[in-house]
Order: C-alpha cells, then sequence, then structure tokens
C-alpha cells in the first residue's frame, strides 16, 4: 500500500473537521493546491466547468457596471467572466494562496464570508463558485451574502451535486472518488483531492438550503442541477424592495 507523505490524519477516514479546526485545514489544504488548482478543475470536469460558471454569471441578470462581489473567488475564473459581461467586480477569499494565484484584475480582499469587511447593501450581485461545503458556518455566510446586498440584488451560486441516475453515479463515484485522487496526487497533493469528494457531506440537502438561504433574507430561490446532477445553480433575490 502507498504510504501517505504527511503525517496526521488519514483524510479518506478521519472525521470531516468542524468549527475552527475546519477554517484552519481549508485555508492551509487551498493554500497548498492554489499553484495547480486550475488545471485540476479543468481536468476533474472535463473542461465542463467553464460552461457552468458562464452560467451562474449570465444567472445575475444586472446591469453593466453592476457591482458584484465575488465570495471565495479562488483563481479568479468567476470573476473574469463577470469582467468580460461588463460588471465591476470584488474577489474575496479565506486562502492568501488563492488569492496569489488570482489572475483576474479585481480589487482582492482576503476575509471569511462569516464576517465581510463590506458595508450593508454594497454590491448589486454576489457570485459564489464551489465554496459553500467549505464554509464552517453556511447560515453565518448567507447571511453576510444577505447583509452586503442591495435589496433585489442577485445572488447566483455553483455547487458540486450527485447524479441521481444510477448509471451516471456509478461513473461519477468511480471519477471522483477513486481517480481524481490519483490525478491530484500526480499533479497537486492527494489527500487534498481525497478530502474534496468527502466534504460533499457537509452540503445541506436542497430542501435544507432552500429554507436557510430564505432565512438569511433571500427570495425567489431555484436549485437546478447541471449536466445530469454533476453540478448545481443555485440562484435568489435579496428581498426587500430595491
Ligand atoms: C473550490 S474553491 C472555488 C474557487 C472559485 N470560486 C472557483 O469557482 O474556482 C473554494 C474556495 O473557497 C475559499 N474559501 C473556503 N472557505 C472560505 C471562507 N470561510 N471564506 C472565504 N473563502 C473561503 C477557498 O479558499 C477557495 O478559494
Amino acid at each position: 500500500m502507498a504510504r501517505r507523505r504527511n503525517a496526521g490524519p488519514d483524510p479518506a477516514t478521519a472525521p470531516l473537521p468542524t468549527g475552527e479546526e475546519k477554517t484552519a485545514r481549508v485555508r492551509a489544504m487551498f493554500d497548498t493546491i492554489a499553484p495547480r488548482y486550475d488545471l485540476m478543475n479543468r481536468l476533474m470536469t472535463f473542461g465542463l466547468d467553464q460552461a457552468w460558471r458562464r452560467g451562474a454569471v449570465a444567472a445575475l441578470a444586472l446591469p453593466a457596471e453592476s457591482i458584484v462581489l465575488d465570495l471565495a473567488c479562488g483563481t479568479g475564473d468567476l470573476s473574469r467572466l463577470a469582467l468580460r459581461r461588463g460588471y465591476r467586480v470584488v474577489g474575496a477569499d479565506l486562502s492568501a494562496g488563492m488569492l496569489s494565484a488570482n489572475g483576474a484584475s479585481t480589487p482582492l480582499v482576503e476575509a471569511d464570508g462569516s464576517r465581510l469587511p463590506f458595508a450593508d447593501g454594497a454590491f448589486a450581485g454576489v457570485v459564489c463558485g464551489y465554496a459553500l461545503r467549505n464554509f464552517t458556518d453556511l447560515a453565518a455566510t448567507l447571511a453576510e451574502c444577505s447583509r452586503v446586498l442591495r435589496p433585489g440584488g442577485r445572488l447566483a451560486v455553483l455547487e458540486v451535486d450527485a447524479p441521481t441516475s444510477r448509471l451516471w453515479r456509478a461513473g461519477y463515484d468511480v471519477w471522483f472518488n477513486k481517480a481524481v485522487p490519483v490525478l491530484g496526487g500526480a499533479l497537486s497533493d492527494r489527500d487534498a483531492y481525497r478530502y474534496l469528494p468527502r466534504s460533499v457531506a457537509y452540503l445541506p440537502p436542497a430542501a435544507e438550503l432552500r429554507r436557510m438561504l430564505r432565512e438569511a433574507g433571500f427570495s425567489a430561490v431555484g436549485i437546478r442541477p447541471l449536466a445530469g446532477g454533476l453540478s448545481q445553480q443555485i440562484v435568489a433575490t435579496r428581498a426587500g424592495t430595491p
């Protein structure tokens, strides 16, 4: 059996971290994988992620020049697409490593999504790609998204999902649980790419997520699967009169 390079709990079997431990581990993990993050994303999704990102930015449906926050912006894929649509974009992320690898020409802020350093109603839109399961306090982060949006502001989120078709699900399980960790080991960090498929367990079911979004101050919540459930798009409108 291959020996693991890093000491510490085995990410394939250790209980998933919570609280401050989760925040510290998530930050360290993204600092580590930042240099090869984009390459791994393209390989893991066969390049489909960019089409999903374009769809999420389009779902904001805001006028050009609107100010948009890319929350958990990482290397800036969503920011670049939002800039291309004519929005003014600010990126925020927990990981200094991901921010260093960010190639989008936007202001960048190192911040935890549950404590955003922005004024109430500062943004017309918030986009957030593949980060919900990484947030330590999801309810507090959704409340912050609502607070920094103006009434009528738009939220567009992408997250991984699980296919419902049995055949599709079997292929997905083999790819993400077996092949992706091997690919991650060869190109990036094996432990991180063993942890990522497990982190799906942090995601609340769709009904619970809808409830949390409404509780955070959103209306018109829509959740739809992409590519048979490989990914999902979540959109919502900040309640209140613009
Ligand atoms: C899977 S990456 C997604 C990056 C980018 N949004 C994308 O679509 O490629 C998740 C990002 O969430 C960030 N993140 C995790 N926890 C966070 C938190 N509590 N606050 C802000 N960003 C966080 C990570 O540093 C990482 O950049």
